[in-house]
């Protein structure tokens, strides 16, 4: 076949009408000096442990070497599975006699999961508004109908919910499930409150559908008391939890959970089967000994010390440089601040501009199924150093200025 020929006529129609994500492309732009990359979601490489990991490898191959090399089970190495189980009831109060978990190429693959286990084309499934934009992607290879729900500062609004549930009912349809990122949200920053978290398990229950708690976030906690999963509430096992040792550990390693109920956890498994038969024992029995041996819990800290001066220097960097009339959220942890701009302001037509003038943004139309809101961006502030931060806000504050100007 010449070089020139194109392979579309071989491609699958859900091949063809796949996208890649918009922050992959924006990653060509990462580790550019004179860009300020505030576009990714990736740790920043400083908190790796990389030689306790190094040690911990070592080990395994030693010890276990031959399960560690050697398939796995589906469901995940039981010493990890084990510690893990552990570690979430103890520190999140997980409860009930019916829980099981599965170890996942880290959650991307559960949100993969996710939509194999529970759309048919055309079911409708609730999402925040704003939501992780990689869930829809995952999601939309699925093809639900999304309801959307409305956010403020104390996260998605019940009420608003409701609303749209009644509605549906009077069509004779329901919703599915509902995906969340209830704690440090990916994109906005913002936390549901524990009032809500407990009205939203009602509605659940009056409403029957399931909740998917997203919370990759929890632990990266700068400022304000623990924050209760909605899994700690639920009585009726209507919560399925995902997890990652992505933002705490590494997200090389590609390990990550969900937790729920047997029933539901055995049809995670019978799907992963064919998906990749296993994860990675190797790096499951090493994230077992990060976890077990209490490196996990010691290494956390460190990870808020690094942070939390980065997420202090971009609120501050805000508040002296942003012109008039943009807004922000000023998250209590996680990785990611929500900026909004007047409603003229496209942040997409903007963003070959702010990258000509050296910052990276996510622009916000991506965290939206329709793109229908155009205003807004999402801004990571765990990559860059805090000088750099304070550059790249002043930088993006003036690409803003003009265009409002303009
Ligand atoms: C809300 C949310 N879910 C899931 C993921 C996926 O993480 P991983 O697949 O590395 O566990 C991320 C990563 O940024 C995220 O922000």
């Amino acid at each position: 076949m010449s070089k020139e020929a194109s392979y579309g006529r071989f491609f699958s129609s859900k091949a063809v009408g796949a996208k890649a994500s918009m922050i992959r492309e924006l990653f060509k732009a990462l580790g550019k000096e004179d860009i300020v990359f505030f576009a990714g979601g990736a740790p920043a490489p400083e908190s790796f442990p990389t030689a306790l990991v190094g040690e911990l490898a070592e080990e395994v191959i030693r010890d276990k070497g031959n399960e560690a090399l050697q398939y796995g089970m589906t469901l995940g190495q039981p010493e990890l599975r084990e510690a893990l189980l552990e570690w979430l009831i103890r520190k999140y109060g997980f409860k009930g006699d019916d829980l099981d978990i599965i170890i996942t190429a880290s959650s991307q693959q559960a949100l993969d999961l996710a939509g194999r286990v529970f759309i048919n084309p055309g079911d409708y499934i609730a999402v925040e508004s704003p939501t992780y934009l990689a869930a829809l992607q995952a999601f939309r290879y699925y093809e639900p109908k999304y309801v959307m729900v409305k956010m403020d500062d104390e996260g998605l609004m019940p009420e608003d919910l409701e609303l749209k549930l009644r509605k549906l009912r009077e069509k004779g349809r329901s919703i599915k499930f509902l995906y969340t990122v209830p704690t440090y949200q990916n994109p906005s920053g913002v936390t549901m409150s524990e009032s809500r978290r407990k009205e939203l398990l009602n509605l659940a229950s009056q409403y029957d559908f399931l909740i998917i708690e997203d919370n990759p976030y929890s632990e990266l906690r700068y400022y304000g008391a623990p924050v209760k999963t909605v899994k700690s509430f639920d009585d009726e096992g209507r919560v399925i939890y995902f997890g990652t040792l992505s933002k705490i550990l590494a997200p090389g390693l590609r390990i990550g959970w969900a937790v729920g109920p047997k029933e539901i956890i055995r049809k995670f498994e019978v799907m992963k089967q064919s998906l990749d038969l296993c994860t990675s024992p190797l790096n499951q029995l090493i994230a077992w000994k990060y976890i077990s041996e209490g490196y996990l819990e010691k290494h956390i800290p460190e990870i808020i010390q690094l942070y939390r001066p980065r997420r202090n220097a971009m609120i501050k960097a805000l508040q002296d440089f942003m012109p008039e009339g943009v807004k922000w959220t000023e998250p209590k942890g996680g990785m990611f601040a929500w900026v909004k701009l007047p409603e003229e302001i496209n942040t997409t037509e903007l963003l070959n501009n702010a990258l000509s003038k050296g910052v990276a943004y996510v622009p916000g139309e991506s965290f939206y199924p329709n793109r229908d809101i155009t205003n807004c961006l999402r801004l990571n502030f765990t990559y860059e150093k805090e000088e750099r931060i304070r550059l790249g806000i002043q930088r993006l504050s003036q690409v803003i200025e003009e265009a409002l100007r303009s």
